[in-house]
């Protein structure tokens, strides 16, 4: 007989496709829904159960895995069967804001059921490998339970209790991963309007990626401390840099758009006085919302 703890996927896209692999892999049952059915079909084939609405994927089994475009998503499937979350552990690993994972635990507590709720840090291929991991919040005995049938995903990060702390830390993550993509497309653009290609400039873009975990380490020990006094390096000297990213930008004739938004800050920087201060002291800054 199977030991296995039973699993319901909902949601079939790149991602929950790869869940499903993974859990079949290690020996679970798994029932599947999409709203395209279609999507289930190789996974049928490979011993996956199609349920036949969103009531029965949610009547077959107690764990039910969702992974779907985003919240909204997910109550465009589930409304109509909400009667069905009734004694159901939601694990939604489908991507959203804080506030809206907070507000869904509510919406699934409300039902009977309870939700934890997930941050996917990896693609669909990093499901199921070695060194992949996921963030999850919610209630800790809740997650204990089913940590081991969870962990045939990824390794688990337990974050808290807070609903909305695995979106936070993931939203933490990717507000560093788009802007740090976007700084190399932007590298990419300024290297070919030069006559370099991506190849010629990836050495050094990688040198300079690799030399940033120093940084983020010497800043968070001084902005923990309240630390911001420009000891080691002041925002004038960061305001004549930037600008010279800009001009070195317009020069080229590339796209200025990102360039001029980083001119923008620093120079609030230095009209609310930090001028002798650390470009740390842009996080002060960056709390507050523009007037
Ligand atoms: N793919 C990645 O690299 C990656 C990495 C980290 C995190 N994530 C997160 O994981 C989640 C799933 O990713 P994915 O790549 O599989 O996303 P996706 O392609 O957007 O997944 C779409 C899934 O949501 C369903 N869906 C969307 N809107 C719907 C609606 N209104 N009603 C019913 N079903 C709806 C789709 O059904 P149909 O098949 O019928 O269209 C499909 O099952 C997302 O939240 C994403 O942010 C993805």
């Amino acid at each position: 007989m199977n030991s296995k703890q039973p699993v319901t996927m909902i949601g079939l896209g790149p991602m929950g496709q790869a869940m499903v692999h993974a859990f079949l892999d290690e020996g679970h049952r798994v029932t599947v829904w999409n709203r395209t059915a279609s999507r289930a079909d190789a996974l049928v084939e490979r011993g996956a159960v199609r349920a036949g609405s969103v009531e029965e994927a949610l009547a077959s089994n107690e764990l039910v895995i969702v992974s779907l475009t985003d919240y909204n998503a997910m109550y465009a499937v589930l409304e109509p069967a909400a009667h069905a979350l009734s004694g159901r552990v939601l694990v939604n690993l489908s991507s959203d804001t804080p506030e809206m994972t907070r507000a869904g635990a509510r919406w699934v507590a409300e039902h009977g059921g309870t939700q934890l709720a997930g941050g996917v840090t990896v693609p669909p291929s990093g499901i199921g490998r070695p060194g992949s991991s996921i963030f999850y919040s919610g209630p800790r005995a809740c997650f204990e339970t089913h940590r081991p049938t969870l962990e045939a995903l990824t390794s688990t990060e337990f974050r808290g209790e807070d609903p909305g702390l695995a979106a936070l830390f993931y939203q933490i993550g990717m507000v560093m991963f788009w802007t740090s993509m976007l700084s190399y497309w932007q590298a990419i653009a300024l290297g070919e309007a030069n006559g370099l290609t991506a190849a010629d400039v990836l050495p050094h873009a990688i040198e300079t990626m690799t030399s940033m975990p120093d940084f983020l380490s010497f800043y968070a020990e001084r902005i923990d401390a309240g630390e911001h006094g420009g000891d080691v390096d002041r925002l004038a000297m960061g305001m004549a840099s930037v600008e010279h990213v800009l001009h070195t930008n317009a020069d080229a004739g590339v796209d200025t758009a990102l360039p001029a938004a980083v001119v923008d800050l620093f120079r609030r920087g230095m009209d609310a006085g930090h001028a002798a201060d650390s470009f740390s002291s842009l996080v002060k800054l960056l709390k507050k919302p523009a007037a």
